[in-house]
């Protein structure tokens, strides 16, 4: 059995999440023969969390059983192999360090502000523990619906899909029921849905910190870019600069910061007040090696709206930075 002979083979093996077999779609990452003979393999594979199980036990028999290898080491990698006339998933997770300093909301109002741009978006809101994409939205929660093979259909409004773990839990559920169930849940928002066909770009909303979401993304999502919101204060930028930091570890690309909480305008004397400090904004992108894309003030949408229109003053910035980001990533 030649080295030659146990890729061909392999390359034959289906890929199920793309019903073809690994070699049409570069399913082998990684193929070597170590020196006692063990077969060591990295593979990408589609819709991972679903069917690494089976197809690893395909592999071992083919390898072990069939081939008599006397070992066998494997990996899985979720694929990011797109096949022809198909387009791409892209992602954008928004991340923070500290708590509080509007993600979630500047996750929905810049979906707003892309779907003003002409593109098609979608939210999956990844705060297990905090979901408020569903609440910024005012989305009526109702059971979700899915298709013919099973994959989950995205609520959707004000031309926003979102997929959160808010639609799985009775609204009154204690909070620790939830973590280790929805964990899971989590991963199927990654491959489990069913979004528009058309859809330009798929925004995350990450819990605050850096941690097991965090790194979820980097498996299901691998080629998602960041933005990392942070207040001007300066306790926010300097935990900011961390989940950044952690974020470019783990092999994402920090594509810019978005300054939220920048200042309040006060309408009386016609001037911006500094209520949280400056220079947080900057001082993150800079640390980060990126850019400030804009910097939001304290306020609230107007009376009677969830979300800042393309009018409003803070509707404007969220306009610039969605067409700075649509412009970086090729939307
Ligand atoms: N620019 C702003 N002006 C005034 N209030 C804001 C602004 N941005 C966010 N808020 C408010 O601050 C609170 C926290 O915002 P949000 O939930 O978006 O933060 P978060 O970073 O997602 O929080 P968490 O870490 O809990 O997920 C909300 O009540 C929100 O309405
Ligand atoms: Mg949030």
């Amino acid at each position: 059995m030649t080295y030659d002979d146990l890729r061909s083979r392999i390359e034959e093996i289906i890929d199920p999440g793309f019903n073809l077999p690994f070699k049409d779609v570069n399913g082998i990452k990684k193929l070597v023969i170590g020196p006692t003979g063990v077969a060591e393999l990295e593979i990408y594979l589609k819709d991972k969390a679903k069917n690494e199980q089976a197809v690893k036990i395909q592999i071992i028999r083919l390898v072990k059983i069939e081939l008599g290898f006397p070992g066998i080491k494997i990996e899985f990698f979720e694929s990011e192999f797109v096949p022809e006339g198909q387009k791409a998933i892209k992602y954008l997770a928004v991340a923070s360090g500290k708590g509080g300093v509007g993600k979630s909301t500047v996750a929905a109002n810049l979906a707003a502000a892309m779907i003003r741009q002409g593109k098609i978006v979608g939210i999956i809101d990844a705060d297990i523990y905090g979901a408020s994409i569903p609440y910024i939205l005012r989305l009526p929660i109702k059971p979700l619906t899915s298709t013919a093979d099973e994959k989950m259909i995205p609520l959707e409004q004000n031309g926003i899909h979102v997929i959160s773990t808010e639609f799985f839990m009775p609204p009154e559920k204690p909070i620790m029921w939830r973590g280790p169930m929805l964990g899971k849940l989590l991963t199927h928002f990654f491959n489990g849905v069913q979004w528009h066909e058309g859809i330009d770009l798929i925004i995350i909303d990450l819990p605050p910190g850096t941690g097991d979401v965090a790194l979820d993304v980097k498996t299901y999502a691998p080629t998602s870019k960041v933005i990392v919101v942070t207040t001007p204060h300066h306790n926010a930028s300097s935990i900011a600069v961390k989940a950044g930091l952690g974020a470019q570890q783990i092999g994402h690309e920090v594509i810019g910061v978005v300054e939220n909480m920048s200042y309040y305008f006060n309408e009386c004397n016609k001037k911006r007040e500094f209520i949280f400090g400056q220079g947080g904004g900057e001082l993150v992108a800079k640390k980060l090696g990126t850019t400030l894309l804009g910097q939001i003030p304290i306020g609230q949408p107007q009376q009677g709206h969830f979300l800042f229109d393309g009018k409003e003053e803070s509707g404007k910035i969220y306009n610039e930075i969605a067409v700075k980001l649509i412009d970086e990533m090729n939307l």
